[in-house]
């Protein structure tokens, strides 16, 4: 199901921007034109992502330093193994709405 995250305008370019939605902690990045929304959270340990820090499309943790591809997720540097979940988007009008599978 999708559910609304945020209008557009909310959505700063080449930066970490973190909404709530669903009870997730979501961020979504805005890099070359490309929207993404991925999970907030750090897949090693409890981190906000959004405290972290974006750099050449590669959000970094900031508790262990851990680097994550911005628009895929993919881990590029430890201690983090699994990669950021990402999810499915629309942009309808002004507003961008991420499927939330298990929401109803
Ligand atoms: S919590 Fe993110 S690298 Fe450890």
């Amino acid at each position: 199901m999708f559910v609304e995250v945020c209008d557009l305008a909310q959505v700063r370019r080449d930066a970490i921007n973190h909404f709530t939605v669903g009870g997730r902690e979501l961020i979504v990045t805005w890099i070359d034109g490309e929207y993404s929304v991925l999970d907030g959270v750090c897949t090693h340990e409890y981190a906000e992502l959004w405290n972290g820090f974006l750099g050449d499309g590669i959000i970094t943790c900031p508790l262990h330093l851990s680097q994550f591809n911005a628009k895929t997720g993919e881990v590029l540097s430890p201690p983090a193994e699994e990669p950021l979940k990402t999810y499915r988007f629309k942009v309808e009008g002004s507003k961008l709405l991420v499927d939330l599978p298990d929401q109803t």
